[in-house]
């Protein structure tokens, strides 16, 4: 799996991998209805590609080695130099879950946040019922700090958030089952 920086040159793929999971993820992504066009990409692209380059964000995409297309993206959002905190984001291609693909994606951004850029805590929120996407925090060692009502609005629904954080200095977690 490559994961590497979310770049102008790539939203063309980009859109598609959006577009061809459209209805897998509009449920729990609330900028899903927004991204509808190759230009509404190219926009997040330019975005991706400036806030790297001050720091504030860094998105990544993946893709298998001898395929071009992507097929998921992995974010460390609100990165702050200051307290070394960011968010943890993600999606994939609804034909690419189920094979653990973004328990590795994430390990290696997670060991990145850490080890690389010097992050001292990672926070991630996923709604309630989005058991897959909870199934994958709980399996990187991340540890529940509580709720947050209805903390976003996605297709005109309250989603209601389980929070959790990882901090550098937590124990790793076991190596996954073979
Ligand atoms: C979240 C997401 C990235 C996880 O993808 P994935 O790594 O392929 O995850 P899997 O499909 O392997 O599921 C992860 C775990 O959840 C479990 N799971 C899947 N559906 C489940 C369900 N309905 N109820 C309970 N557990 C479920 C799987 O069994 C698996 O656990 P296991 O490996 O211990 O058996 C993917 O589902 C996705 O892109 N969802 C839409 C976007 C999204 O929700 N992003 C995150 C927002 S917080």
């Amino acid at each position: 799996m490559l994961i590497e920086p979310i770049h102008t040159g790539m939203y063309r793929k980009l859109f598609r991998a959006v577009e061809d999971s459209r209805g897998f993820l509009e449920p729990w992504l609330p900028w899903v209805p927004f991204n509808d066009s190759p230009e509404a990409s190219l926009r997040y692209a330019e975005a991706c590609e400036a806030d790297w380059s001050v720091g504030s964000a860094l998105r990544l995409s993946m893709r298998f080695r001898d395929d071009a297309e992507i097929v998921g993206v992995i974010t460390l959002e609100s990165c702050s130099d200051l307290h070394r905190h960011c968010d943890l984001g993600y999606w994939l291609r609804k034909e690419h879950t189920g094979k653990g693909l973004m328990t590795e994606a994430a390990g290696r951004v997670i060991s990145f946040a850490f080890e690389t850029i010097k992050m001292h805590r990672i926070r991630c929120a996923a709604a309630e019922e989005n058991a897959p996407s909870r199934r994958v925090i709980e399996r990187l060692g991340f540890v529940q700090e509580g709720v947050a009502r209805e903390a976003e609005r996605v297709k005109s629904r309250w989603m209601t958030h389980v929070v959790y954080s990882l901090l550098s200095t937590d124990p790793l977690p076991p190596p996954p089952r073979p």
